[in-house]
């Protein structure tokens, strides 16, 4: 008995595989542009998601955003041991969920931790990220240019 699995490979211009990211907001992230301008400046996700896709045509980019602890850690599930990268804000639940934690250690993927704000420079309750340990880094405060600065990271 033969068995056969056939694998297609996507390559890119410089015949290099195509790399897949995905980058993951948690909750509150969908107000970006009108939440807090002071803080987290006036610009959308979805507009700064095209201007990312512009600067990496040769990268399978993707997003998602939800405000539901659950829903964060089933999409860390789905790509977590198929994808190259993920570049992770996980907003408020940085600082509180042991869950999504314990995800990023079950996945293969490997995952950057991006925050827009220097959250050390804020309130105490924000400089302890659970999620730090079990990431390859950390970006913070560079606001939404840390987004890409990840993405290189895994290109
Ligand atoms: C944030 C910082 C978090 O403390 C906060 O809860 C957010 C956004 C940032 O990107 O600066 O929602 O992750």
């Amino acid at each position: 008995m033969y068995h056969w699995k056939v694998v297609i490979l996507q390559l890119n211009q410089n015949d290099h595989p195509v790399k897949k990211i995905l980058i993951i907001n948690g909750p509150n992230l969908n107000l970006l542009g009108k939440r807090e301008p002071t803080i987290y400046g006036s610009q959308t996700f979805e507009d700064y998601f095209q201007t990312l896709q512009q600067l990496f045509p040769e990268v399978e980019l993707h997003y998602f955003q939800s405000n539901h602890e659950g829903a964060l850690i089933d999409k860390i599930h789905e790509i977590g041991f198929t994808f190259d990268g993920i570049v992770l804000n996980a907003g408020a639940y940085t600082h509180t969920s042991v869950a999504i934690a314990d995800a990023l250690s079950a996945i293969t993927t490997p995952a950057v931790e991006v925050h827009i704000s220097n959250v050390h420079a804020r309130e105490a309750f924000r400089h302890h990220s659970y999620l730090s340990s079990r990431v390859k880094g950390v970006i913070v405060g560079l606001g939404l240019k840390g987004y890409e600065l990840a993405v290189r990271y895994f290109i």
